[in-house]
Formats: C-alpha cells, structure tokens, sequence
C-alpha cells in the first residue's frame, strides 16, 4: 500500500548519525517518508551536520541542562511533537527513556540495537559477543517498551563472527547491516504493513509474527 503523503518522522540521535545517514539516503532512493526534524541531545555531534546537509531542521535538547530524567523527557516529547510526527526514530539516541515518554509513543517509536536481541542488551555489544564466542552476531530493529532494548522485534540481520574479529572490525560489519535494516522496518512501516497491535505483537503484512523477520549473513536486505 502505497501512502498518498510521506510519513512524517522525527529522528534522535546523540552522535554520528550513521543511520540517520541511512534513512537520508533511503528518501534520495525513494523511501516514502518525510524527516522533519533530527533532535540530538549532544550539541555539535556530526549527525547534526548530516541533517543539516540534507536540508532538514535540527534541534539540540541538551540533557545537560535539566537536574531531572522526567523535566528532560517531558521537554524531549514537547520537542518532538511540534513536528507532528507518525513514527520516532531513536538512532543512537543514547539516553534511557521515562515510563511516560515511552508510553506517549507506543507502537510509533522504534530503536536499533547492535546485536541479536534478546541477547547483550545494552552496551559494548560487541565485545560481549567476542567474549561469550558467538557464532553468529548482528543487528535488531524493535518498537520500544518500557524495558530497556526488550520490545518487539521487527527485524534482524545476522553477520557471521571471524576468528580475527576485535570489537571494532564486528562493529563495523554490523553497523552496514544496521544501514540495511532501518530503512527496511521504515519503509514497511510507512506503507502500512506494519504496526503493533493492542496485545504487543508485531504485525506484518496482517499477519502476528512469531519472530522478527532475520536476514542471515549471506542473505541480501531487501
Ligand atoms: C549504532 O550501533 C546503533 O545500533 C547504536 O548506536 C550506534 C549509532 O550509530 N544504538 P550511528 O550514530 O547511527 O552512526
């Protein structure tokens, strides 16, 4: 299902905007969405200037200038909804989020996590994956709950651990199939296909999915 208008977003990020880099390019290629305002809560970090390349406003919410984690959400989702978003993109957006702040956005705000959820939440993903001899690691698409890098997950893409592998090599691999699959769960969302339903399932194509949809190492996105 095509839309008659671009789906308005709002993307945050905290630092070099790769992803955000990701959906600016999916729009030069066609994807049905219109980015109306990336918002960082790190001043001067090169996402901002991505956006600004790209013709689209940015703001700055630093936390620094709140005492409280509830005053800076609060301030946060003010922010956001000036631009009237459809779907909240969270793009390294390093911050954890308030019970209220994410309920305001359930079902219409996703995140991106490096690594195959339910596995190493958090951070340092990709060491832990070293440390723990993974096989397989990758990336994660999921609407955001409350609990920390827990909710659905809509998609993920695996990459395949080398025995030379550091942190930093894995982290680079998988970061391009972050690349991959945002702009891939933007775009079903975008058309209509997918949503979340009043259970907390994930739905696609009408259909409630029992697992994300996984791309594996070898398997192109698309
Ligand atoms: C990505 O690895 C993302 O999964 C994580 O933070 C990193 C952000 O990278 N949440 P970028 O700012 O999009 O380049």
């Amino acid at each position: 299902m095509n839309r008659a208008k671009p789906l308005p977003l709002v993307v945050l990020i905290s630092g070099s905007g790769s992803n955000l880099q990701a959906i600016i390019d999916g729009v030069a290629k066609g994807l049905q969405v219109d980015i109306r305002a990336v918002i960082s809560n790190q001043p001067g970090v090169f996402g901002l200037q991505r956006a600004e390349e790209a013709g689209i406003p940015t703001r700055v919410l630093d936390h620094k200038d709140f005492h409280q984690r509830e005053e800076y959400d609060e301030a946060l989702q003010s922010l956001i909804d000036e631009f009237r978003p459809d779907l909240v993109i969270l793009a390294g957006f390093m911050r954890i989020l308030t019970s209220g702040f994410v309920r305001h956005y359930a079902g219409r705000m996703f995140n991106i996590h490096p690594s195959l959820l339910p596995k190493f939440r958090g951070l340092h993903t990709h060491q832990r994956a070293l440390d723990d001899g993974e096989i397989l690691h990758g990336a994660s698409v999921h609407f955001v709950t409350e609990e920390l890098d827990g909710g659905p997950l809509i998609v993920q893409a695996q990459v395949r651990v080398e025995t030379d592998d550091d942190a930093e090599r894995l982290a680079a691999r998988v970061l391009k199939r972050e690349h991959q699959i945002y702009p891939l769960a933007i775009r079903w969302f975008a058309e209509g296909r997918l949503a979340l339903n009043a259970q907390g399932r994930v739905i696609l194509d009408g259909r409630e999915q029992k697992q994300p949809v996984i791309f594996t190492p070898e398997q192109v996105v698309g």
